[in-house]
C-alpha cells in the first residue's frame, strides 16, 4: 500500500503531464495559424511526448495496485505574441514541471518508496534535456533574429519531428 500523500501526488504529477500535453496544443494551434506549420508539428509532437509522460504515471500507479484518478484541469495559456514568447514559456513550463518532479522525488525519499524514487530517476533525467532542448531553440531564435532565411529553415527542420516513445 502506497503512502497516501505520495499516492496523491503521484495522481497529481500524471494530470499535470495532461495539462502540459494542453498546453502544447495550445502552441501548436497558435502555430497553425500563423502558418508556420513545421513549429506546429513540432508543439505536436511535444504534446504526444507530454501524454506519453502522463500514461507513464498511470501505468505506474495501476502497477503499484493503486488507483490513477483523473482531473480536470484550468485552461491552458492561448495568448502569445511571437514564436520566441512561445518557446519561452514553453521553458518556463518545463521548469515548473522539473520543480514539480523534484518535490515529488523528495516525497518519495523521505516514506523511503524506492520503486517510486528508482521511477522517477527518468522523469529527472528527462527534465534536465527537456529544459535544454528549449533553451537551445530559444537562443537559435534569438540569433537568427530577423533572417527569414533562417527562421524557414528551422521551420522545415521541425516539420520532421516525429514523437518517439522514451525521447
Ligand atoms: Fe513531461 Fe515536458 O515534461
Amino acid at each position: 500500500m502506497l503512502n497516501d500523500k505520495l499516492l496523491e501526488a503521484l495522481n497529481e504529477q500524471m494530470n499535470f503531464e495532461f495539462y502540459s500535453a494542453h498546453t502544447y496544443m495550445a502552441m501548436a494551434a497558435y502555430c497553425s495559424a500563423e502558418g508556420i506549420d513545421g513549429f506546429a508539428n513540432f508543439f505536436l509532437v511535444q504534446a504526444e511526448e507530454e501524454r506519453f509522460h502522463a500514461m507513464k504515471f498511470y501505468n505506474f500507479i495501476n502497477t503499484l495496485g493503486e488507483r490513477a484518478v483523473i482531473s480536470g484541469f484550468e485552461e491552458p495559456n492561448n495568448e502569445f505574441h511571437s514564436i520566441l514568447d512561445v518557446f519561452e514559456k514553453a521553458l518556463t513550463q518545463e521548469k515548473v514541471v522539473t520543480k514539480r518532479i523534484y518535490h515529488l522525488s523528495d516525497l518519495a525519499w523521505d516514506v523511503r518508496e524506492h520503486a517510486t524514487i528508482n521511477f522517477l530517476k527518468w522523469f529527472i533525467e528527462e527534465q534536465v534535456e527537456e529544459e535544454d532542448m528549449f533553451d537551445s531553440i530559444i537562443q537559435k531564435l534569438k540569433r537568427i533574429d530577423n533572417d527569414s532565411n533562417a527562421f524557414f529553415m528551422m521551420d522545415n527542420e521541425f516539420a520532421k519531428r516525429t514523437f518517439t516513445p522514451g525521447e
